[in-house]
């Protein structure tokens, strides 16, 4: 870690600019979109790899995410990344425990209510790599959305020094998003999975047939009948995630479904 400081202060005092992007590893195309838009915008790109065993409230689920580390090494070698950094849990966690962050709404509905401790342990981790990294930017992708409007929100409220840069879902030509965890899925049980992306493209068209709360349920139906297992379909305010009060606020609202296809949990979000 003393090395890695090392390296980035002298960057930094030759006056280059730090671009962060944030990985637990097992990286695919989504991953290197944020690593590309990175290169695209700053000096020195660092990705961090570290599957930030807090922020995993089911053990079974840190012990199953994937490891392909000399794999992960190509694709940074290959999106020009100059700083990997693989951090330890001594070294990273010495001396810092989990901090719980509360914003209300936005980090108790939704992933916040279905996995408990999931966003202290992600806020903690984040804020601990930007404090080691101290990048001028960090890139994180809208297909976590929740965990995006949440870094927004501290990063704002804590005034961490740290421009915050959205990028875009990147998906596969079938319509899902790239996930880690998609090497899990059974072809069925991809398929099936297909509903999801499916719900997120159509909802625009949705809306102009039915209410909000109709629209949720109709998407809820389907979901199961091709055989997955909501945790949620929910339309809400895209920034602050609460729940819209009638279809006149659509403008700023966005359709966030967590799913279970098998047993595999997979998110995606859209804009309304
Ligand atoms: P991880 O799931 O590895 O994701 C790392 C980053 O890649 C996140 O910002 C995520 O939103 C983005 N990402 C994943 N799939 C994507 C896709 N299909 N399109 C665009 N971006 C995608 O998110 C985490 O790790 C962790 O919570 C972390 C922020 C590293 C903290 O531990």
């Amino acid at each position: 870690m003393a090395g890695l400081r090392h390296v980035l202060e002298s960057e930094i005092a030759s006056g280059k600019t730090i671009g962060l992007v944030p990985t637990m590893g097992a990286l695919h195309e989504g991953h290197a979109s944020l690593l590309k838009k990175a290169r695209g915008e700053v000096d020195v790109v660092v990705a961090s790899i570290y599957a930030n065993p807090t922020q995993f409230n089911n053990q079974d689920d840190l012990a199953k995410y994937p490891k392909t580390e000399s794999d992960d090494l190509l694709l940074l070698k290959r999106e020009q990344t100059d700083v990997a950094f693989f951090p330890q849990t001594a070294g990273i966690y010495h001396g810092l425990s989990t901090m719980p962050i509360n914003y209300g709404v936005l980090t108790e509905t939704l992933e916040g209510a279905h996995r408990s401790g999931h966003f202290d342990g992600m806020s903690t981790i984040v804020r601990r790599l930007f404090e080691l990294v101290a990048p001028h930017r960090a890139y994180f992708g809208e297909k976590d959305w929740q965990q995006l409007a949440i870094i927004n929100r501290m990063s704002s409220s804590e005034d961490l020094g740290v421009k915050i840069i959205g990028c875009e879902i990147l998906r596969e030509p079938s319509g899902l998003a790239l996930s880690s965890r998609n090497i899990h899925l059974s072809s069925q049980e991809k398929k099936a999975a297909l509903t999801i992306s499916k719900s997120v493209f159509d909802i625009k068209h949705r809306l102009t047939r039915k209410s909000l709360h109709d629209t949720e349920l109709e998407i809820t139906h389907e979901l199961k009948r091709a055989g997955l297992e909501p945790d949620y379909v929910k339309i809400v305010n895209a920034n602050t995630l609460e729940a819209l009060q009638s279809e006149t606020n659509l403008g700023q609202a966005r359709l966030l479904i967590a799913a279970y296809s098998g047993k595999t949990r997979l998110l995606d979000n859209g804009p309304v």
